[in-house]
């Protein structure tokens, strides 16, 4: 096989509020998903993210609780960057991009845009709050949605029907600082014409190809984020300005500009640029070898609503900077909903990551579990804490915990733990040893098409494969009749825990450790799966359980707490 090296991202979160397991879902446990894969194949990957600081939605919040947006960042950052770790979400390095090498990249991209006449500088006139003596841009101002006539728009976004907007565009619009009407009042800024690249990003997005080359798979590409994509560029693309009137943030790298800043989605996505070159540093690489090599994959995980700044805003950025590698593929997943409601940070509406973790302790994989099981991949999908507990109960515990637990008793009681030598197979058991050994690149191939759901499923079918050879062999009762088909059938069954161990490490890494350890087996990567691992007179470890159940009074404390 052919190592490769990839370059793996998730949206880097906003500092100003904890993790809930929307994001997750929609963003972090996918990509560690397909990290954890790929290392196991023994690929170079790089897995970047990081807090997105800057934006007006930390300005405004700084604003209403009266203290510096630095202080909202600090306190989340560290926060956020905890719970990703309990969680087992395994970044190579979670930066920031309020630090000073963000700043010196972010601007040293813009300002080498600058000088290829990439942007158009404008005068136009803009809203502005007389009372705060402040330019309103995006988020700082609301009004009426053009497109659907939801009243709580914002500037650059429609919350409620997805739509792109300009502030102008908007109905009706007030200001979120003082609740007035703005005046229009003259200021410059730099823009993007998203127009002039329509063509290639036609080609790129539908055909695959970039400069008349193949790029990528677009069939690889899910059918939400084509269309999507399509629907902007068939709509035309307009251009949008790139910098703002704000005094948090990047500033805007020319002269007599300290009261401008680039806007926040020119500057997040190039902290994935500066997260890499910090991590490249620190851990002797190149980061150019990460964002400048062509045989290199790039691959952003993100929710739905950051589409278009994945696969049109900055794709332009990075085509314009030279030399720059473009994203292979853009798994964007669709929403996660709680009890089926839309899941919502202000009205306090979530499963927050770092309370899971102190209710739930040392269940990380069972949350790891479910929320793969019910990822939104195709379409909006509902967690539930009944579905949540049936999960952990009926699944993990009742099979991949059952399996492993009487494979693992059985070996102690009656061999010590020693593992029994396989001389007497049968047809049965030669079919079932050639079943396990298509388990990794089945699991494999659905990993790689981005498809996380089927491939846990398929992990799971291998664990009922070993609970049904189990039930049909039911060798504590052959124990006595036939001790040579017993050795042979818990030496299979090993096998079989040994291939669970390897595969559900991508998804479970914590069971995936434990289960090593366990059974022994601490140098086995991915391409071991599948086959004899376990040498005869390999020693065992005393059971312990992977699992735990969930009783109804936890479900109800939850459900408690969320009022229902
Ligand atoms: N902070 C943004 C959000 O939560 C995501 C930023 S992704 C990046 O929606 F590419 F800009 F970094
Ligand atoms: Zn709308």
């Amino acid at each position: 096989m052919k190592k490769k090296r990839y370059t793996v991202t998730s949206a880097l979160p906003y500092a100003n509020g904890p993790l809930h397991i929307g994001h997750i879902s929609g963003a972090y446990l996918p990509a560690d998903i397909y990290v954890r894969y790929l290392k196991g194949k023994g690929h170079d990957v790089a897995f970047i993210c990081g807090s997105d600081e800057h934006g007006a939605a930390i300005t405004l919040q700084a604003k209403k609780e009266n203290i510096s947006p630095q202080e909202i960042v600090d306190k989340f950052h560290d926060l956020n960057k905890k719970s990703f770790e309990k969680f087992g979400i395994n970044f190579s390095i979670y930066h920031r991009t309020s630090s000073k090498l963000h700043h010196e990249t972010a601007q040293e991209i813009f300002s080498g845009l600058e000088k290829e006449n990439i942007f158009t500088k404008k005068t136009t006139d803009q809203f502005y709050d007389t009372q705060h003596n402040q330019f309103l841009a995006d988020r700082y101002i609301f009004g009426e949605c053009p497109k659907c006539g939801y009243e709580h728009a914002y500037g650059d976004q429609c919350e409620k029907c997805g739509s792109a907007l300009n502030p102008e565009e908007l109905i009706n619009p007030k200001s979120t600082l003082s609740g007035n009407t703005p005046i229009l009042k003259e200021t410059t800024h730099w823009y993007l014409p998203m127009n002039q690249h329509e063509e290639w990003l036609r080609t790129w997005v539908e055909k695959g190809e970039l400069d008349g080359e193949k790029h990528h798979d677009p069939k690889l590409w899910r059918s939400q984020v084509l269309g999507q994509c399509k629907s902007w560029i068939n709509s035309g693309l307009k251009e949008r300005a790139m910098t703002r009137d704000l005094d948090w943030g990047v500033r805007v790298p020319i002269e007599d500009n300290e009261k401008k800043v680039l806007y926040v989605w020119l500057d997040a996505p190039i902290g994935y640029i500066s997260a890499t070159k910090k991590w490249a540093k620190e851990n002797n690489k190149d980061w150019r070898d990460f964002w400048k090599n062509e045989e290199t994959e790039l691959v952003h995980f993100i929710g739905k609503d950051n589409i278009v700044f994945h696969c049109i805003i900055f794709p332009i950025i990075l085509k314009c900077s030279k030399n720059y590698i473009l994203p292979n593929n853009v798994p964007a997943n669709e929403f996660l909903n709680l009890e089926g409601k839309k899941l919502s940070t202000s009205r306090d509406w979530a499963i927050w990551l770092h309370e899971f973790i102190v209710d739930f302790p040392n269940q990380e994989d069972s949350l790891r579990y479910a929320l793969c099981a019910t990822a939104p991949e195709n379409k909006d999908t509902d967690f539930t804490w009944s579905d949540f507990q049936a999960r952990n109960n009926n699944e993990l515990v009742a099979i991949f915990g059952n399996f492993i637990n009487r494979v693992v008793v059985l070996t102690n009681k009656y061999w010590n733990g020693t593992v029994p030598k396989c001389n007497s197979i049968s047809s049965n058991d030669m079919e079932l040893i050639e079943e396990i050994k298509t388990y990794p690149d089945m699991i494999g191939k659905s990993i790689e098409k981005f498809r996380f759901k089927q491939a846990l499923n398929e992990l799971m079918n291998l664990a009922r494969v070993g609970n049904k050879y189990l039930a049909e062999n039911e060798p504590w009762k052959l124990f006595k009749e036939d001790h040579q088909r017993t050795e042979t059938i818990m030496n299979i069954s090993l096998q079989i825990a040994a291939s669970l161990a390897i595969l559900s490490e991508p998804f479970m890494p914590f069971t995936s450790n434990k289960l090593k350890n366990l059974l022994n087996i601490d140098n086995c990567s991915w391409n071991d799966a599948g086959k004899q691992i376990i040498k005869n007179n390999h020693q065992v470890n005393p059971p312990v359980h992977l699992f735990h159940k969930i009783e109804d009074e936890k479900i109800t404390e939850q459900l408690n707490k969320l009022k229902l």
